[in-house]
């Protein structure tokens, strides 16, 4: 039995299955899309629960929440913890949001138990993690480490033409602060683990000390539409054809780039997309993830051979990167805090690669920045099915609180 401080489970597990009601789809997850009506309802109730527990929410001009639990010492740089609340299309309740809602029960339980701080907290939700509905992913706290210019976010688009810009003034969220970063002590996001480690081997906490690197790449294939019953085989440019193509040569690439190798063709849109028309064109989107910045260049080299192969069979092919982030080793000092903070509550750890991409890669170029894995259900992310227990749930919650209140207690 240990005396560290304790979250409040129950109202934290209950804070959770609220905001799962955002978006809910019928097979048990969320569709809260960036800017969506359903992320707007989830960040006006998170900034109500922020402003009942009495602390001040400020947005930026990229819509990045900002939510402050002032210390005893305004002049020594804050603590930063929070993740976001956006989600893929059927999505599930936990990835991103857990982080920002166990970030907030940590500062309701400072607030019960009257626990002053030296440095302030800021528990922030980053717009637009997921990358899905506007990409590259990471788009606004990478906007707020320096890596896009806000201009740029701004313009970025969604599917239906609408950009940031117009969907953070429809929610209303395009805030006056600009999105930049200030000086931090220390950042940490805490998230579910996405794979299958942390469940298998029963441990409560995955100290996150690397991450991978990614390279997405956005890919038009270009054919001629032509009619499906009377052009002959041989006159036809079929860009789904070249399309079917690609995605084999992008799994091999995943494939040979061994154990930790990451390649998936997630999204593709035919054009025009009728059963009697030979396709003309495919948009689609290539992604590589790796621990190791050469196996990176190598998969990236593979992709411009299998589009060179592909130039055979008289099809036009554009290929531009849009998102490219090194691997990258997270703060030693932080990591500490998060070790100790684990061992004083008697839970058990094992250190961890995040083959996710998060905030956090982004934080960690410009603030000393660690995360914090917990389990979840056979490793299930980015579905409906994700699941966690009540428990791991409150475990990493008191990691979190104590991880905290030893950076926040430093002067
Ligand atoms: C973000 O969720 C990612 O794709 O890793
Ligand atoms: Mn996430
Ligand atoms: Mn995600």
């Amino acid at each position: 039995m240990t005396t560290a401080v304790r979250i409040d489970a129950s109202r934290l597990w209950q804070t959770l299955q609220t905001f799962a009601t955002f978006g809910a789809t019928p097979g048990g997850g969320v569709t809260r899309l960036a800017l969506s009506e359903e992320d707007k309802q989830g960040r006006d109730t998170l900034r109500a629960w922020a402003q009942q527990a009495g602390f001040h929410c400020e947005v930026d001009e990229l819509g990045n929440m900002f939510m402050r639990r002032p210390g005893l010492r305004p002049d020594l740089a804050p603590v930063m913890v929070g993740s976001h609340a956006d989600s893929q299309p059927l999505g599930g309740n936990y990835d991103g949001i857990y982080g920002v809602l166990a970030g907030l029960e940590v500062l309701r339980t400072l607030n019960d138990r009257h626990i002053q701080t030296e440095r302030d907290i800021l528990l922030v939700n980053w717009t637009n993690e997921e990358g899905a509905r506007f990409a590259p992913a990471m788009l606004a706290s990478g906007v707020w480490a320096g890596v896009f210019s806000r201009d740029y976010a701004l313009g970025r688009q969604d599917r239906h033409g609408i950009s940031v810009g117009e969907a953070l003034h429809h929610i209303g969220y395009a805030g006056e602060r600009a999105a930049r970063a200030q000086p931090l002590h220390a950042c940490y996001e805490l998230h579910i683990e996405q794979g299958p480690i942390l469940e298998a081997e029963g441990i409560n906490a995955g100290v996150v000390h690397a991450a991978m690197g990614q390279r997405w790449f956005d890919i038009t294939i270009e054919g001629f539409a032509a009619h499906a019953g009377t052009t002959p085989m041989n006159l036809r440019r079929d860009a789904l054809c070249g399309f079917a193509e690609l995605v084999l040569a992008v799994e091999k690439i995943g494939k040979q780039a061994g154990d930790d190798g990451r390649a998936t063709v997630g999204m593709a849109q035919i054009t025009p997309g009728s059963r009697n028309v030979v396709p003309g064109a495919v948009f689609c989107s290539v992604e590589f993830r790796h621990p190791e910045l050469q196996v990176l260049n190598e998969m990236e080299a593979q992709l411009a051979q299998a589009l060179d192969t592909l130039r055979q069979r008289n099809l036009r092919l554009l290929s531009e990167k849009i998102f490219d982030y090194p691997p990258l080793n997270f703060d030693a000092g932080c990591i500490r805090r998060i070790e100790k903070a684990v061992h004083s509550l008697g839970y058990t750890q094992r250190r961890m690669v995040s083959g996710a991409g998060h905030d956090a890669c982004y934080i960690n170029r410009v603030a000393p920045t660690a995360m914090i894995f917990i389990p979840c259900v056979k490793g299930i992310s980015h579905n409906e099915e994700e699941r966690i227990s009540p428990q791991w749930a409150e475990g990493g919650a008191n990691v979190l609180l104590a991880t905290l209140l030893l950076a926040a207690n430093e002067s």
